[in-house]
Parts: structure tokens; sequence; C-alpha cells
């Protein structure tokens, strides 16, 4: 079993990399195989609504999308992270969840995975962006454990959220939790 952790900040090596490799860390101690995908630097536009992926698979637009989809439809445990940017996503995360979401769409190609969103922000907008992103999952059909708090951690300059511990721990416990409850469903 596998499971893969997108990055969706721009920035690399910041807090959402660090929340997110500590989640997998958790992960990985149960056994399972990770997959640390962070998206900053990559070429990943929005959505055009050409609707070629309503009649084929994959997806128009050439860019750097693809191969991250590719191992997305590999694991069996999807994980997706984003700093708050004014209280929502990044158009980074935006534009691959549009879509990667519309590339899944005819075979419900998510349906019964396991996951969920990770956030974090300097001061304000954890909740509304942690709930943007449980949307995505939802209508997916992503199954998304809980954990001991909402997945969200707080810094801003790279590695501030390390002095965040509970943040942490609930990151943790959540990659817990997703491993757990895959074992479960494989059982
Ligand atoms: C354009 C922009 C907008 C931001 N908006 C918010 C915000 O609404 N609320 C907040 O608390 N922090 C905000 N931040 C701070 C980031 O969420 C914070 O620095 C976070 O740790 C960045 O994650 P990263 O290190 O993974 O890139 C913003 C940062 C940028 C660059």
């Amino acid at each position: 079993m596998k499971a893969i952790g997108i990055v969706g900040s721009p920035r690399k090596g910041g807090n959402t990399e660090i929340l997110t490799a500590h989640c997998l860390k958790a992960i990985a101690e149960e056994g399972l195989e990770t997959d640390l995908a962070p998206l900053a630097g990559l070429d990943i536009k929005g959505c055009n609504d050409c609707k070629y992926c309503f009649e084929n698979d994959g997806c128009n637009i050439e860019d750097d999308l693809q191969p991250i989809f590719a191992r997305m439809m590999e694991a069996d445990a999807i994980i997706v992270s984003s700093p708050v940017y004014y209280s929502s996503s990044t158009s980074l995360v935006k534009g691959f969840l549009e879509r990667a979401g519309y590339m899944a769409r005819r075979t419900r190609g998510f349906s019964g995975k396991v996951g969920g969103p990770l956030v974090v922000a300097r001061r304000g907008g954890q909740d509304f962006t942690f709930a943007e992103l449980l949307f995505w999952f939802h209508i997916n059909q992503i199954i998304n454990p809980g954990s001991t708090y909402w997945n969200m951690a707080f810094g801003r300059e790279k590695g501030e959220v390390n002095q965040d511990e509970e943040g942490l721990n609930t990151a943790w416990n959540f990659g817990k939790n997703v491993a757990n409850l895959l074992k479960k469903l494989k059982a």
C-alpha cells in the first residue's frame, strides 16, 4: 500500500512540505510506502473546460501535472496540503485539483481511496482552507478519517511549523489514522 503527499506550496522546503513529510513519516511507520510530491517549481495550469477528459483518459494540457496524476492514481492514500494564501488555498493547488478531479471523474478513479487535507498559515484562514479542500475530497469519494484536531498548523518563515507541537501532532495522528483505516479496508 502506498500514500502520496502532494504539497501545494510554491515555496520549496517550506512549512507545508515539512508538515506533509511529518505526516508521511507516521504513515511509513505503519509499513506503507510513501511518496512526497511537492508542486513547487512545476508548471501546472488550471482547467480550461475543454472537456477532453469527458471522452478520453488524461488531459489535453501538456504540462507537469500528468506524472503527478499517475503517481496519485497508483496510491491508496492521498494527502493534499496547502499554505493559506489570502484565507484560501494556493492557485497552484487549485489548478492541480481542478484538473486532477476532472481527469478522474469519468472513471471515478479516486473512489474508495483514503486521505484528506493539511493546511499551514501564519495566523488565520486555516479553517476555511481546510474546509475548501475537504469539499474536493468529498466529491471525489475519498474517505477522510479524522485526527485529534483539524489538520492545521502555524508558521510563517520556513521551518517555523516545527515549533507548533500541536500542529505536528495533529498531522502525525492523521497519518496514523489514514494508515490504520487503509489497513482495515484492505484486510
Ligand atoms: C500571498 C500570500 C498570502 C498569504 N496569506 C495568508 C493568510 O491569509 N493567512 C495567514 O495566516 N498567512 C498567510 N500567508 C502566510 C503563509 O500561509 C505562511 O507563510 C505559510 O507558512 C507558508 O507555507 P510554506 O512555507 O509551505 O510556503 C500568506 C503568504 C503569502 C505568500
